[in-house]
């Protein structure tokens, strides 16, 4: 589909024959650069960040550095037992809130926030309670985030671009500064300190001469983009399984039988493969990036007859993608079983399931989303039996998204939680 909004053309990839032309076939010049919203392009940010750079020298040196030391899987393997420990203080913290209404995206973001911070700079940096510094620090982080992707007017008429009418570029510039304060110091400190010993990514990045600039991107990246996605799936399946008991008890039984009584340790994982399958449906028709990231053609290329001009706004439409009756069977239900004994997986081998991209701009963070999400998931659905506020029935919950270029739920899942004996 094209649209011609103000100067600003705009084509949409809404099946995965088109979506594999942008991201595989012509993927040098639809897929090498993105359309980074006016928020970004403040005070030269852009050069510095993965997310929005183009596939440029420096773009390959950071993916480089990501996928040989940060994602591994033997670097993820080495740090299992601390995101074990985080999924666990979060239990104990529900555990105090029994009979309380819980807003779950509050407590679960904050739980992938330390999972990032201990990957970044082992150590908790959020707090669940209390005014202080570090529990707003949360939220900044989640308001420049989700302000940075709202729709910007003046990316479909530039000429309205330095008056920010709607304050974003404004909103994002105010907090840069505080969230980049937060880690000055230990930033500091680790390399006036010169051991290099944790080898956590601040180690690496510190090592591999990375400057100050790239430091401050590339940790803000990993938090803003690494914790709104991740939180998005956990509350999205949360909210199916509560709407369809049955699976929710088909999921519990599973856990039982694979890890018993016991706390879940990452390497059970392979052998929960309804657990996967709940989260890969929610995927499918929730991604949390439901146009991915946008791109910009740098060439004019033909795409199945349409002539795609050089500059034009590419999205592609993994929401209208994952739900293509073409493609699926029951495109509209809430169905896990049908992943399970498929092929299907979400690696950007097949493009009819692309939760997390495909191609040369696939996910970097998705060895980590894969495993923080089940274990999350899983282990709120093994501990806790949730009971909806007012005594409301689960099918009554207002599954409403909200569209940019995140998609949440609105109004959030408010539950309360109960201790499993
Ligand atoms: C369920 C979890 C996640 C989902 C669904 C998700 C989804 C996505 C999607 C759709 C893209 C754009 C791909 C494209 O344009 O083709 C993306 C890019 C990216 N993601 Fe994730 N993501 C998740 C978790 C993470 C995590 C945990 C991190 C890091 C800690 C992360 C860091 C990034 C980065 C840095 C990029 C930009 C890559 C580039 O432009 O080269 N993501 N993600």
């Amino acid at each position: 589909m094209h649209i011609k909004f103000g100067s600003q053309h705009t084509f949409y990839a809404s099946n995965a024959a088109v979506a594999t032309e942008i991201l595989k076939t012509n993927d040098r010049h639809l897929s090498s650069a993105r359309a980074a919203p006016p928020s970004v392009l403040i005070d030269g940010q852009i050069q510095y960040s993965l997310l929005w750079n183009e596939c440029n020298d420096y773009w390959k040196s950071l993916r480089k550095v990501c996928r040989t030391e940060l994602f591994t899987t033997r670097m993820l393997d080495s740090q299992s037992q601390i995101r074990e420990k985080k999924v666990m203080d979060l239990m104990n913290f529900l555990k105090t809130k029994q009979g309380q209404i819980v807003q779950v995206s509050d407590v679960v973001f904050v739980t992938l926030l330390n999972l990032l911070s201990n990957m970044i700079f082992s150590k908790d940096m959020f707090l669940y309670e209390g005014e202080d510094e570090k529990r707003g620090m949360k939220y900044l982080i989640r308001d420049v985030t989700l302000t940075a992707v709202k729709l910007d007017i003046s990316e479909l008429f530039p000429i309205l671009r330095p008056l920010d009418l709607q304050g974003i570029k404004r909103g994002v510039n105010n907090g840069l500064k505080p969230i980049f304060g937060s880690w000055a110091e230990t930033v500091r400190d680790r390399k006036e300190s010169k051991d290099h010993s944790r080898h956590d990514f601040l180690d690496v990045l510190i090592q591999g001469g990375f400057s100050d600039q790239t430091l401050d991107g590339m940790i803000l990246e990993m938090l803003g983009a690494g914790s709104e996605t991740t939180t998005s799936t956990i509350e999205w399946t949360l909210t199916e399984l509560l709407r369809h008991p049955h699976m929710l008890k088909k999921l519990r039984e599973e856990l039982q039988a694979v890890v018993g009584d016991r706390p879940m340790k990452e390497s059970d994982l392979p052998k929960l493969p309804y657990l996967h399958a709940c989260i890969k449906e929610t995927l499918r028709l929730h991604p949390p990036a439901p146009f991915l990231i946008p791109r910009r053609s740098t060439e004019t290329c033909t795409v199945l007859n349409y002539t795609i001009p050089k500059g034009s706004q590419i999205l592609v439409n993994a929401y209208a993608i994952h739900r293509d009756p073409d493609t699926w069977e029951r495109p509209l239900d809430y169905w896990p079983e049908r992943f399970i004994g498929s092929e299907l997986d979400y690696q950007g081998n097949h493009l009819q399931f692309i939760p997390f991209g495909a191609g040369r701009r696939i996910c970097i963070g998705l060895p980590l989303g894969s495993r923080a999400t089940r274990m999350v998931l899983g282990s709120l659905v093994k501990w806790f039996d949730w009971e909806l506020p007012n005594g409301m029935e689960p099918d009554k919950l207002p599954m409403t998204e909200s569209f940019g270029l995140t998609l949440q739920m609105d109004p959030p899942l408010f539950a309360i939680p109960k201790y499993r004996t």
